[in-house]
């Protein structure tokens, strides 16, 4: 596209401020920019503007909480009160795995801005002892459930991992793998795919440059999932595997249980085609949406969108009225998402993000803003959940299954790498103890299971295991039952690293 249709097609847009510092960029810069100008659809980008603002003051306005209803009872299953039910959930699950018809699905196009790292998060080393990125963690579970549904079944199994990252983490993440070689996963059942940007907007809906050449960008939501799946052919390959249930999940969550055979054969058992895994919410004020009916169809009121009266409900029992708080874990079948993309995600609305968004002013001076001066625009995974026809939802224990990364290190602060790590240490201590084994401090003393108050320190007991060595506790008897282990304590492929001492 020449000059002059650009420069047409900006003032058709009312975004000729654009081309402001165009005189003063270099050659690359104006390629840069032209290229950038012609990639973007200024129709589509004014409705979206127009529907997301109409859509937020519309939320404002409405009062959701007045709405809102809790999941029913007959819609959840739950790893406390079905107990006797789980052994025959996680059979179905291993059988369609091992029918190679379950997909896993990540979403890593996050920009990782409250952890403050300009890396893609699954590249994150929490300080664990064997310095285990999330990724490789992830890529292991994965592994380890192929090597189990193969056991189980005799046949072999292979679960394709489709992962989505954005113009911003596809570059790094792709590296990351090929140099650690696909953490052993076949390099074709490895799947990159990439959403989509959109460019920040002030209040008014004119685009902003972040230089004076560089429109500001973002990606478009963990959402932005449905129309790259469509756009990227995910599904078709999808389809061309056989595959039939699909588990996404976020990048952050150190304890995910990738594929979870059991969440996946409750869904199925259940005929769903949409689900949801939740932790119970105990806290009102805790950063995580819940899992709700509104006007009778599912979805996720987020955190920001909640009133702390409704957060602070109780029902009878005591416990909060919205405990299915959203672990960003979530099942579909193929069909329902080929429905989603063909049919549905055009009307799917953006949501509104107010943000400090850094800046060149009308001067040409970068300004870095210390409130916000726009508005990023996002589709989220969940709003989707509104077109299920039998949505079911699963809840387990936050403290097997739920420990995000979501903010740096700092004083007492909450979803960072040192809660992170705790939390997987935590639940492999757990693990070895309830396959038998014991722990004795430098002393030789043992150390009680459940400590007593003087002895509770911050730190739990240093002790890893590798996902190849078990996925979710399974397999440990033979190797910790009657043994004796001075933390730190390591288990890998490999064997047992630390100092054994037999007997008790
Ligand atoms: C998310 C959930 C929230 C849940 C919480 C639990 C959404 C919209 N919200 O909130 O309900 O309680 O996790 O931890 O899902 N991502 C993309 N592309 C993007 C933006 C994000 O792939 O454009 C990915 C991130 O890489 C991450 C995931 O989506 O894996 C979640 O993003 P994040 O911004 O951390 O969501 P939260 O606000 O924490």
């Amino acid at each position: 596209m020449d000059m002059r249709m650009i420069r047409e097609k900006l003032a058709e847009a009312g975004q000729d401020h654009l081309l402001q510092f165009w005189g003063e960029l270099s050659e690359a810069e104006q390629a840069e920019l032209n290229l950038q100008l012609q990639s973007m659809d200024f129709q589509e980008l004014s409705s979206f503007f127009q529907n997301a603002m109409k859509m937020s003051g519309h939320i404002k306005e409405e009062k959701i909480d007045e709405k809102m209803e809790p999941v029913p009872r007959e819609a959840l299953g739950s790893v406390t009160r079905d107990r006797d039910m789980l052994k025959g959930w996680e059979e179905e699950g291993l059988l369609h795995i091992s029918q190679n018809k379950v997909a896993v699905l990540l979403l890593a196009g996050g920009q990782g801005t409250r952890l403050g790292v300009s890396y893609p998060k699954g590249i994150y080393d929490v300080d664990l002892p064997s310095h285990k990125t999330l990724f490789q963690i992830q890529a292991e579970r994965i592994l380890k459930l192929e090597r189990l549904a193969e056991e189980r079944h005799k046949v072999k199994s292979t679960i394709p991992w489709y992962i989505m990252a954005s113009g911003r983490t596809m570059e790094s993440t792709k590296q990351f793998f090929a140099q650690r070689n696909y953490f052993g996963l076949k390099k074709e059942n490895v799947v990159f795919f990439q959403q989509g940007m959109l460019p920040a907007m002030d209040f008014n809906g004119k685009l902003i440059l972040e230089e004076k050449g560089k429109i500001s960008m973002a990606p478009d939501g963990n959402g932005g999932l449905y129309r790259a799946l469509g756009a990227q052919k995910i599904i078709d390959n999808m389809e061309g595997r056989g595959i039939k249930y699909i588990h996404v999940y976020c990048v952050d969550n150190i304890l995910v249980k990738v594929a979870d055979p059991t969440f996946i054969g409750f869904c199925v058992k259940k005929g769903g085609d949409c689900g949801a895994k939740v932790v119970e919410k105990t806290n009102p004020t805790e950063p995580v949406g819940v899992v709700c009916k509104v006007e009778g169809k599912y979805q996720v009121v987020e955190y920001s969108e909640i009133s702390l009266a409704t957060a602070e409900k109780r029902s009878s029992d005591g416990r909060l009225m919205f405990s299915a708080g959203n672990i960003a874990n979530h099942f579909f079948t193929l069909s329902f998402l080929k429905d989603i993309v063909q049919i549905h995600e055009p009307r799917l609305q953006h949501h509104v993000a107010q943000k400090k968004i850094q800046h060149v002013d009308s001067q040409g001076q970068l300004i870095k803003p210390v409130k916000p001066n726009g508005i990023k625009m996002e589709k989220f995974v969940f709003d989707i959940f509104q077109f299920a026809k039998t949505f079911v939802v699963y809840e387990v224990l936050r403290e097997d299954e739920f420990s995000p990364l979501k903010n740096a290190d700092s004083q007492d602060g909450k979803d960072n790498p040192t809660t992170a790590r705790h939390a997987l240490m935590s639940l492999h201590h757990r693990w070895v103890l309830t396959a038998g084994g014991h722990f004795v401090d430098e002393n030789g003393t043992k150390i009680p299971a459940i400590p007593s108050l003087k002895d509770v320190t911050d730190m739990p007991i240093k002790c890893e295991i590798s996902p190849l060595v078990s996925y979710a506790g399974e397999g440990l008897e033979k190797i910790v039952s009657g043994q004796v282990f001075c933390p730190p304590l390591v288990i890998d492929e490999t064997g047992i690293h630390q100092l054994v001492k037999n007997g008790l």
